[in-house]
């Protein structure tokens, strides 16, 4: 299998704070990957050297093979890498297909020389992605201030699919929703995997995550503790790496 992601001894330090710690790791393409460690361990730092946030103060990123970690975050995502913050960064007050193409907008010439928004363009092809997903929202014109939270999730999901988001990295993609559209989220980011999508999950829940990653990885003050198959561990070892730092 092909290595979608390889991480050669990252560090990040703030000052005098090592938040990453010479960090190494490849990932295979199309798995879903749980990053997982208390509160301070180092996983928004990592994913923003991933995203290109932030500078590493040492180390390399491949992507595909190729170098991504001097190169800024535009082009990150126009190679096919995509982050969903928890604030799943949609305008609230626009609706659903404009929120697909935001900062990407289809224009089109109006009276030949006024660049106007392609609406109906933007509308249907939100469509075909919404149903590709199996993403059921009622109106597409609607403000997304007025959907669920999973229904938002959906969409931002959506939009990076849309896209050609080839490794998706979601920072706690159900902190803020229910029991029934938690399950339905964890179901598109299945649908996503058979599409080929590799995906990384931040999350604090580990019972949460356990049925739907392939492997863990465990981070404690910075440092890599673990990066395992699921199937060789238990949600008890895991959470018992976390609180250790040592490999169970
Ligand atoms: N911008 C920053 N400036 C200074 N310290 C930071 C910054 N971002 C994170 N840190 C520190 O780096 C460490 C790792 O933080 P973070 O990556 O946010 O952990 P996690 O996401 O696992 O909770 C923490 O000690 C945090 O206080
Ligand atoms: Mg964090």
């Amino acid at each position: 299998m092909e290595n979608i992601l390889s991480i050669k001894n990252l560090s990040k330090k703030f000052g005098g704070l090592i938040a990453i710690d010479n960090f190494s790791i490849d990932l295979e393409r199309g798995q879903i990957v749980g990053i997982v460690g208390d509160n301070g361990a180092g996983k928004s730092t990592l994913i923003k050297m991933i995203s290109g946030v932030y500078k590493p103060s040492n180390g390399e990123i491949f992507f595909k093979g190729n170098r991504i970690d001097i190169l800024g975050p535009a082009k990150r995502r126009d190679l096919g890498i995509e982050v969903i913050y928890q604030d799943l960064s949609l305008a609230d007050n626009l609706n659903t297909y404009v929120n697909i193409f935001m900062g990407r907008e289809k224009k089109k010439k109006f009276l030949g020389f006024i660049d106007i928004l392609d609406e109906k363009y933007m509308e249907e092809e939100s469509k075909k992605i919404l149903s590709m997903l199996s993403i059921s929202i009622p109106s597409l014109k609607e403000e997304v201030a007025l959907l669920s939270g999973g229904q938002r999730q959906s969409i931002a999901i959506a939009r990076t699919i849309y896209w050609d988001a080839e490794l998706l990295i979601m920072d706690e993609p159900t902190a803020a929703l229910g029991v029934e559209e938690t399950g339905k989220v964890y179901s598109l980011i299945r649908k996503l995997k058979e599409e080929g999508v590799t995906i990384i999950i931040i999350s604090h829940n580990i019972n949460e995550i356990y049925n739907v990653v392939d492997r863990f990885v465990i981070l404690k003050n910075g440092k890599l503790i673990s990066n395992c198959k699921k199937s060789k561990t238990s949600i008890d070892s895991v959470i018992s790496m976390i609180v250790s730092g040592k490999e169970a």
